[in-house]
């Protein structure tokens, strides 16, 4: 059959900003502009995110004169990404829109392949593939021509956004280099999206504030109401990855949590549990049903007649580690003997020791999950178990990772009247000293007896 080149759709491009620095909001828009097709790029649109930088007010827009395609829109109250980037796609006159962040570098031909991706099916919403702007020089880290290891974009239990190669899967089903990746979320600072697409798939929740869960919103809400999120090789544009978020969140880091509830709420269907148990703060939200009105979310998902979030899991991201919908036991593990808590320490990312520690009832480092394989998990952002070996009692990477692979007798714990009996070893966890050890079983030593509360 003879197919045709479809022509490219036009596109706005929106950056958002909130007190960027003049040469980095600068050097994005000149890159855009310098990479470009003119008869592609309809105009730049520049929404301050209520900035309190004066620079960033007359001067930017005296400044601006200069480049008519660019335009400056403004949130005078501090409202957050999401708001920002309704406003700006409400004044767009593109077919399409394309989100950048106010610190990129856009590598030539960049746009081209975004368009044509869309032009293609215009369900498709697509990201390019970013490189590192380095943090301390600027400089750009030219992409390589060959070989490049792509990454994909997840997500962990605690509903934080990560990064993760290919799996063989997805590599097996790409015929080139230049063929999409299909990718179970987004990072969703930078993307372009038919514009009537926006609109027709819930453009965003609204009702979230500041920043924060929207990308894993939108991931959800995406693939399970029948679009597809892909990243293209062939587009590249450059990222400044700044070491901690430069936003100010003017009601307390619980907005992240609220929107996270949201999303949970809306899309996740019974899933939203294992999230839950993770994150006390935002359990404690859903439970007193703090998190706002979501009927128009759950309106648009019975409209849309989207799919399940057990579809998605099972179509998008079968590579999913399932924690168990019900473990055996979970929350925190208190010592009768100590009154404190097992803890996994600060940054414990496995290989570690574990400290024993107040119990805060919070979850985070002291939450743990008696799984049905009989191991203690902790499995907030990696699925790390209580490993025991003779001596010392560590975090290590759980040996169990689902079908073909079995739990090690390091890692496999009874519980038998109160007490975590390794039965490989024929030793018992015990408090007594600094760090959790294992030591021989005695069950009237109050050290070694646990409670899972
Ligand atoms: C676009 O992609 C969707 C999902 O893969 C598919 O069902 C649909 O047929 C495609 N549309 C076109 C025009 O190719």
């Amino acid at each position: 059959t003879f197919k045709r080149c479809p022509p490219l759709p036009t596109t706005s491009v929106i950056i958002v900003f909130h007190n960027e620095a003049w040469s980095t909001l600068l050097r994005t828009v000149y890159s855009v502009l310098h990479t470009s097709p003119a008869v592609l790029l309809k105009e730049i649109i520049l929404v301050d995110d209520a900035s309190v930088d004066d620079v960033l007010k007359d001067e930017l827009d005296e400044y601006l004169k200069r480049l008519p395609i660019v335009r400056v829109v403004r949130q005078r109250e501090r409202k957050g990404l999401i708001t920002a980037r309704l406003l700006g796609a409400s004044v767009a006159t593109g077919d399409t829109l394309t989100f950048l962040d106010a610190h990129c570098e856009c590598f030539n031909g960049w746009l081209e392949p975004l368009l044509a991706r869309i032009a293609e099916n215009y369900t498709a919403v697509v990201s390019p593939d970013i490189t590192t702007i380095d943090l301390n020089t600027f400089e750009f880290m030219k992409p390589s021509p060959y070989g490049q290891n792509h990454n994909r974009g997840n997500f962990d239990w605690g509903l934080s956004f990560g990064w993760e190669s290919l799996p063989d899967q997805e590599k097996r089903r790409r015929r080139d280099e230049t063929y999409p990746i299909r990718t179970p979320t987004f990072a969703g600072g930078l993307f372009s999206i038919s514009k009537e697409y926006f609109y027709h798939i819930g453009s965003y929740d609204e009702e979230m504030e500041i920043w924060g869960g929207e990308n894993i919103e939108m991931s959800f809400r995406v693939w399970q109401c029948g679009g597809q999120l892909e990243i293209l090789p062939c587009s590249i544009v450059g990222h400044v990855f700044r070491t901690k978020s430069p936003h100010t969140f003017p009601k307390g880091t619980q907005v992240i949590a609220r929107n996270q509830v949201r999303l949970a709420e809306v899309w996740m269907d019974n899933y939203k549990e294992i999230f839950y148990r993770r994150n006390q703060q935002a359990a404690q939200m859903a439970k007193d049903r703090a998190f706002g009105d979501v009927s128009r979310r759950v309106e648009l998902r019975d409209r849309l007649q989207c799919k399940s979030f057990s579809w998605y899991l099972k179509n998008v991201y079968p590579e999913v580690f399932m924690p168990d919908l019900n473990p055996l036991h979970f929350g925190s593990v208190k010592n009768v003997g100590k009154d404190s808590c097992l803890d996994a320490g600060e940054n414990n990312e496995g290989g570690k020791q574990l400290i024993m520690y107040p119990c805060h009832g919070l979850g985070g480092n002291q939450y743990f999950e008696y799984s049905t394989h009989h191991e203690v998990r902790h499995n907030i952002q990696k699925e790390l178990c209580l490993h025991g070996t003779e001596g010392t009692v560590k975090l290590e990477d759980c040996q169990y990772k689902g079908k073909s692979t079995s739990v090690a007798a390091e890692q496999k714990w009874e519980l038998r009247d109160k007490q975590l009996f390794l039965p490989g070893l024929d030793m018992c966890l015990s408090a007594r000293h600094e760090h959790p050890t294992l030591t021989t079983c005695n069950p009237s030593d109050r050290y070694q007896l646990w409670l899972f509360v």
